[in-house]
């Protein structure tokens, strides 16, 4: 069976190459010419452990990567993953997906197989039906359910186990109409994952399923943080020790609840101002997470008091950030904390030194001049006033004393808890310690 994957990000890079390692015939579709080029000399244009290797193994034998939208022609199945990144007042913008689903309208025009479109990308409750089908059906002529099959598809992938996570996900999410072209995918599904749970439902139910997801993830992130700002205001409290217990509640999970300086990536933020924008159209009033938005910001608010309180004045003082990614493993940096750290210091006329081990280009490309890009955490260290680990990096976990020494003023404020457990001769914060 030959399948089409359109948008190769994250998510349609690993499910064009999982699928072609499955032996299905796949042609991956990208407008980005210059994403293709890298593509196909091996190459991933982003950090994802694991990609590399499947792109090698599959392409040129079972993957083809293109800018050529008209090669889905044939393929029975076609996914849409393309960008739905966020506007101003926190809506998704449509653009990417609609004029993707207008090329795909064009193409259907000519097609002879009865093909089925899935929605992958992350999309608003009533936009497959509302927005993208109309265009479907107009253009094509031709009629969802008789001629070609229209189904959504949410994806729950973590950047850096992108790999992992397509290979075996937790659940699978169909949203459409019960009809033949349903029963087909969840066949194919079935046999894709054997063991894993298939929820098939309408469309607009697939699609809140996804907000839902990664608005109690970012839920279970605000509570921890707020945990363990109460912890802050009790000595010897240690907001790990809270999160192991609770977490042992089956009820609870241990999952999540690692505190720190607030939750980023290109995902969840964007995902809890989309639900929240699309809930107040709606006539209703998301206080919960309106309250989860405030704690995410608000941690980063807190990390800013403590420095200008320890550092006073702030102005011209030398602060380091450790980690820039807006977790280990990847370079993304996008709705990194770390950025929006940055971003508070440079504003209070801060000298800003950066460390991290794979994102430093990245940053780079945003703020150019304005900071220093350390290349080595010594380097970043040295004449400093102030360490704040961001990112929980391995090889931020194992410094110590000596290293710091190489400060001007030995404060370290530790977002990850990472340093917790050493005797550190330095003036140490952690998020979630009560001192
Ligand atoms: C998130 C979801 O976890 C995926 O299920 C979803 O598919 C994806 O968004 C998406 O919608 O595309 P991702 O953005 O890769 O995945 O990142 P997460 O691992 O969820 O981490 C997000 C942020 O939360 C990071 O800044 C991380 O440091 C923070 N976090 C996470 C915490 O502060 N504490 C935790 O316990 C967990």
């Amino acid at each position: 069976m030959k399948i089409a994957v359109i948008g190769l990000g994250f998510v349609g890079l690993s499910l064009a190459t999982v699928l072609a390692t499955k032996s299905f015939s796949v042609i991956g579709i990208d407008s980005d010419k210059n994403k293709i080029s890298t593509l196909r000399n091996c190459k991933i244009p982003f950090y994802e452990p694991r990609l590399d290797i499947l792109l090698k193994k599959t392409l040129k034998r079972k993957l083809i990567v293109s800018s050529d939208i008209s090669l889905i022609k044939d393929c029975k199945l076609i996914f849409i993953s393309v960008g739905t990144p966020p506007q101003n007042d926190g809506s998704i913008d449509l653009r990417m997906i609609q004029s993707v689903t207008a090329q795909i309208a064009q193409i259907l025009t000519q097609m002879k197989n009865e093909p089925i479109i899935l929605v992958k990308s992350t999309v608003i409750p009533g936009t497959t039906e509302k927005k993208i089908l109309p265009i479907l059906e107009k253009k094509s002529r031709k009629k969802v359910g008789k001629n070609f099959g229209l189904i959504t598809n949410p994806e729950f992938l973590r950047e850096t186990k992108a790999v992992e996570d397509t290979l075996q996900p937790h659940v699978v999410v169909l949203g459409g109409n019960n009809d033949k072209f349903l029963k087909f995918v969840k066949k194919f599904y079935s046999r894709l994952h054997p063991n894993v749970p298939i929820i098939s439902t309408n469309h607009q139910t697939a699609e809140i399923i996804k907000y839902a997801n990664n608005s109690f993830l970012a839920t279970k992130i605000s509570f921890i943080n707020q945990i363990a700002r109460i912890c802050e205001a009790i000595r010897g409290a240690n907001v790990d020790d809270v999160a192991k217990a609770i977490g042992l509640d089956p009820r609870i999970g241990p999952l999540f609840l690692n505190a720190g300086p607030g939750y980023g990536g290109s995902c969840l933020p964007k995902d809890i101002k989309a639900v929240i924008n699309f809930a107040s159209q709606a006539g209703v009033n998301s206080s919960l997470l309106n309250a989860v938005e405030l704690i995410n910001e608000d941690q980063l608010f807190n990390i800013i008091s403590i420095i200008k309180k320890k550092l006073s004045p702030i102005v011209g003082k030398k602060i380091t950030v450790l980690g820039l990614a807006f977790k280990p493993d990847t370079d993304d940096v996008r709705d990194s904390v770390s950025l929006k750290l940055i971003k508070l210091l440079l504003k209070n006329k801060v000298s800003v030194v950066v460390h991290d081990p794979i994102a430093i280009e990245n940053t780079r490309a945003i703020f150019d001049s304005k900071i220093y890009y350390a290349k080595s955490v010594k380097d970043a260290l040295r004449g400093s006033n102030c360490a704040i680990i961001m990112t929980a990096w391995k090889e931020y976990s194992v410094l110590s004393s000596k290293d710091f020494k190489l400060m001007k003023k030995q404060l370290i404020i530790d977002c990850r808890r990472i340093l917790a457990e050493k005797k550190l001769d330095v003036e140490y914060y952690a998020v979630g310690i009560g001192l």
